[in-house]
């Protein structure tokens, strides 16, 4: 199949919508990462996802809408949906519900709720409208790489795959959308994101963070999200967390002998003696960090590395999907440094 690659425009929503229509996949720019979309609501397309991205068939696909009030049709909504709606969406929120019998099987791995997501980027609004019905939409990664943030990455991983991609240039936020489930008695953090359980508690009053966003699951657990059970992001070199002060990150790195590379905070980018150094932004700058963080897990595949190092993010709410991301890239390796 060739993969053909647009820029936004009438011509790309037409194309795409029609693609879409007749049950093939084309990735788009949300504000959080690129998303590979399918009909949400014919399961061949959702089977063409997972094959797409060798995805297992038991991790759920959110589905995307234009409008918040559009998840009326797929899934049994609430008042504390609406009220995160209005706060938050379109944005980088997604929200777990009953689901409609409408949804197939297929699109949710099996199981009786749905993720639903209305996006904070206007080309991927506008394909969902061009569409005409809503969009099941992983990241347009391969299964197990880091989350795409630009078309050219999407490209790498899926071309002659996939119908078309739209290129809307790089994704602003640059981690995956914050899950959150309503269908148990409290709001519960599926996946941090860009939205912290901070600010979801100024609006809903209760929230909670699933346990398996901090420690990486151990096979044979059943966490609540699906995806949460699988390792991801992994470079092909062992990534190996440092805990511990800055300067101790520096010395334990600069007193490596294999061959090295490190994704540095900004400030001691200039302080390693032998590593190949990948910038991930200032330290106390989530923001930056989760912009840079899945193309540094990328590029410093070019790196001819032996050992990869990173610092622990911090565990505090600005941090938590930085931390989430970077524990499950390093497997659950981490090295405890000083005293
Ligand atoms: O920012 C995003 O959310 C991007 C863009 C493209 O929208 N999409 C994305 O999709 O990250 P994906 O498939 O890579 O991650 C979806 C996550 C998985 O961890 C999955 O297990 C979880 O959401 N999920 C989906 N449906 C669920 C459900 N019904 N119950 C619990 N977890 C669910
Ligand atoms: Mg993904």
């Amino acid at each position: 199949m060739k993969t053909e690659l647009v820029k936004p425009g009438a011509y790309a929503y037409e194309r795409a919508g029609k693609i879409l229509r007749e049950g093939g996949l084309v990735a788009f720019p949300t504000e959080t990462v690129y998303g590979l979309g399918g009909n949400a609501l014919d399961p061949q397309a959702a089977r063409k996802i997972y094959a797409a991205k060798g995805r297992p068939g038991d991790n759920p696909l959110i589905v995307h809408i234009a409008d918040p009030s559009e998840a009326e049709a797929i899934a049994y909504t609430n008042d504390t949906y609406y009220k995160l709606a209005k706060a938050f969406m379109p944005g980088p929120l997604t929200v777990v519900l009953p689901k409609k019998d409408i949804v197939p099987d297929s699109v949710t791995g099996g199981i009786k709720t749905v993720a639903v997501r209305c996006p904070g980027h206007p080309v991927a609004l506008e394909l969902i409208r061009a569409a005409g019905v809503p969009i099941a939409a992983p990241s347009a990664n391969l299964s197990g790489s880091p989350s795409p943030t630009t078309a050219e990455h999407v490209m790498s991983d899926l071309e002659g795959r996939i119908d078309m991609i739209i290129d809307g240039g790089q994704s602003e936020i640059g981690v995956e959308s914050t899950v959150i489930s309503l269908t148990g008695d409290v709001c519960t953090v599926l996946r941090p994101g860009e939205i912290i359980p901070r600010e979801l508690y100024s609006i809903v009053g209760d929230v909670v963070v699933a346990q398996a966003v901090k420690v990486p699951s151990a096979a044979g657990d059943k966490p609540e999200s699906p995806g949460m059970k699988y390792k991801h992001y992994a470079p092909s070199k062992p990534l190996v967390l440092l805990s511990g002060s800055r300067e101790e990150a520096v010395a334990y790195v600069n007193n490596e002998t294999k061959k090295t590379a490190v994704l540095a905070y900004s400030e001691d980018a200039d302080k390693f003696e032998n590593a190949y150094v990948i910038d991930i932004g200032a330290a106390d700058d989530a923001h930056s960090q989760m912009h840079n963080l899945f193309k540094a897990l990328r590029d410093v595949e070019a790196a001819d590395a032996e050992i990869i190092y990173a610092n622990l993010p911090p565990e505090t709410d600005d941090f938590l999907a930085v931390y989430n991301r970077m524990i499950r890239a390093c497997g659950g390796i981490v090295v405890r440094l000083g005293t």
